[in-house]
């Protein structure tokens, strides 16, 4: 998938991806992250790095946080403008790794595992050093993440099984490359009327690497729940929310 950019995941998933993703718009499950949000925001400005259709910027907003974003994709960015509010919300349009935004927030924050779409290691430091570059003084850097699981594939890959209808199925497909930490995905979406392809490069990183990345842009671990209601980080947690201050 070489010929992938930052704005491919969205240009090809802005169609659907209110409707696949449907239940994390949920009030239950939007509901904690914006009660997280907004405490962390304060008086101050949040930036979201990845802020797509705007799951998660309208209800913050809704809720009286400034809300800025960053977003490479134009079909993600039009879906967000569509819906009430949307057009209030200021949006740069770049590679979120550059944060190319003037001045600085009290709050950054990128959820849903999207660190892990920028492609290497090298482009993850970029982006947590841009970030400590424009947060105020005890500004927070929440990252929210998977934590890897090696035993997702055998051989390096994955098949699974997503939707299974009698007149719609969703096939996803990973190629594992271990050492460059990379997986690459396409979800395959198949109807009567053909098959859509939804490619996904992610490259994932373990919380103790994204420590490391912290350090190097004089950063440090504030905090870090298992999940967005504020439940302990322990050996068995298969995800994290992470919140990274100055050091
Ligand atoms: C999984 S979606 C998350 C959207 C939103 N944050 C949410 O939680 O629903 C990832 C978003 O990040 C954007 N994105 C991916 N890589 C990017 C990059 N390098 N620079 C800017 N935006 C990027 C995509 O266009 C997409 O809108």
């Amino acid at each position: 998938m070489e010929d992938t950019t930052a704005s491919t995941y969205g240009d090809r998933m802005a169609e659907v991806y209110d409707e696949i993703h449907a239940g994390l718009h949920a009030p239950e499950v939007v509901g904690p992250i914006i009660d997280v949000l907004a405490e962390l925001a304060g008086d101050g400005r949040a930036l979201e790095l990845g802020i797509g259709t705007g799951r998660i910027a309208l209800p913050l907003a809704a809720r009286g946080v400034e809300v800025h974003g960053v977003d490479a994709s134009g079909a993600m960015v039009a879906k967000l403008r569509g819906k009430p509010g949307g057009d209030a919300i200021p949006v740069t349009m770049g590679d979120f790794a550059q944060v190319p935004v003037e001045g600085r927030y009290s709050l950054i924050y990128i959820p849903f595992n999207t660190l892990f779409a920028l492609p290497d290691q090298e482009a993850q430091i970029t982006c947590f050093r841009n970030v400590a570059a424009h947060l105020d003084e005890g500004g927070a850097f929440l990252v929210e993440a998977f934590v890897p699981d090696m035993t997702r594939f055998d051989r390096g890959q994955r098949i699974s099984a997503g939707i299974v209808e009698t007149d719609r199925l969703s096939i996803n497909l990973d190629s594992h490359d271990a050492a460059a930490q990379t997986v690459a995905s396409s979800h395959l979406y198949i109807t009567s009327e053909g098959v859509r392809m939804y490619p996904v490069r992610t490259r994932y990183a373990w919380p103790s690497e994204l420590d490391l990345m912290a350090r190097l842009a004089g950063l440090r671990l504030r905090s870090r729940w298992s999940d967005w209601r504020r439940n302990p980080f322990t050996a068995a947690s298969t995800a994290h929310v992470s919140i990274y201050e100055r050091a």
